[in-house]
């Protein structure tokens, strides 16, 4: 096995690996620490099935079932087998979406953050891309953190966030939610804003999304301008790595320390990815506070 950085501020590509296989469990605490390591590691040439896709996540952590107001919007899909696995993509087919996020830009995010417990992984395996467009971004929540200016690290020690639920990353409506008239009460998760992360001990931002971000205890004002600051801190093309797919990549990042956005692709071109999420077996995975 070889792990070769990117020339980025995070993400590996890791070589000499086949996922149709079983991990040995050397090769999987490998996987592991690189993944702890860079944030994000890629397998290129991948020939895996859901099955497969769901083994290599359990040797990873617990593959948790994608969330059920996605599962109400397009179907069950492979999740009749595999409630684990996750189809994104804007095919259509009968009428009817196969999967989620459509064709659009999918905005910065951490996955699922509006969950109390949310995964500590998110596993990205493509089955068909576009010819251009739909590259995903991902970005190092350690470095945005210790690059902020003491005066804005000073406004958010100690505080929480509220992640809201109600929308998608691509902006629609979650079936179920109600659109958001106050941010101040969106429903959803509360997390630290610093977290402290619990396999590597080191402290990163934890922002979620910025559509209905809110700063809990702050006037929304203030909220605002603090969250506009921060976004646009963590965003810097220099804490960037960005992913071109090709068919039979797989893509593991964590959660807790990376955010990624989804360029948008032609709407008559097809994307289909299977995407699993993973928690960690025992609760320190939950976000502490440093
Ligand atoms: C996601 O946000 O999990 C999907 C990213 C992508 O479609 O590339």
């Amino acid at each position: 096995m070889r792990i070769v950085p990117t020339q980025c501020a995070l993400g590996a590509e890791i070589q000499g690996v086949d996922l149709a296989q079983d991990l040995i469990e050397d090769d999987v605490l490998k996987v592991r620490s690189a993944w702890l390591d860079h944030g994000v590691v890629f397998f290129r040439n991948q020939a895996i099935t859901d099955k497969m896709l769901v083994r290599f996540s359990r040797r990873i952590g617990e593959p948790e079932p994608s969330p059920a107001s996605e599962r109400a919007r397009v179907g069950s899909g492979p999740a009749a087998e595999f409630p684990e696995v996750w189809v994104i993509s804007n095919v259509v087919e009968n009428g009817e979406p196969i999967g989620s996020l459509g064709s659009g830009e999918a905005e910065w995010h951490t996955d699922v953050s509006y969950a109390a417990r949310p995964p500590i992984a998110s596993v990205l395996h493509a089955l068909e891309i576009p010819l251009t467009g739909g590259d995903t971004h991902f970005a190092n929540m350690y470095d945005a953190l210790s690059d902020l200016p003491e005066e804005l690290l000073e406004k958010i020690r100690g505080r929480q966030a509220n992640h809201d639920l109600s929308y998608t990353s691509s902006g629609e409506l979650r079936v179920g939610a109600d659109p958001v008239v106050d941010v101040t009460r969106a429903p959803g998760a509360q997390h630290p804003i610093i977290l402290r992360h619990p396999d590597t001990g080191r402290n990163a931002l934890y922002l979620g999304r910025r559509t209905n971000g809110y700063i809990c205890g702050l006037p929304l004002s203030e909220s605002e301008t603090l969250l506009d600051a921060l976004w646009a801190a963590c965003t810097r093309a220099d804490l960037v790595y960005s992913h071109q797919w090709q068919v039979g990549d797989v893509v593991m990042w964590d959660n807790r320390c990376v955010i990624h956005r989804r360029d948008s692709f032609d709407p008559t071109a097809r994307r289909i990815m299977h995407r699993t999420q993973i928690n960690a077996r025992e609760e320190p995975s939950r976000l502490s506070s440093c």
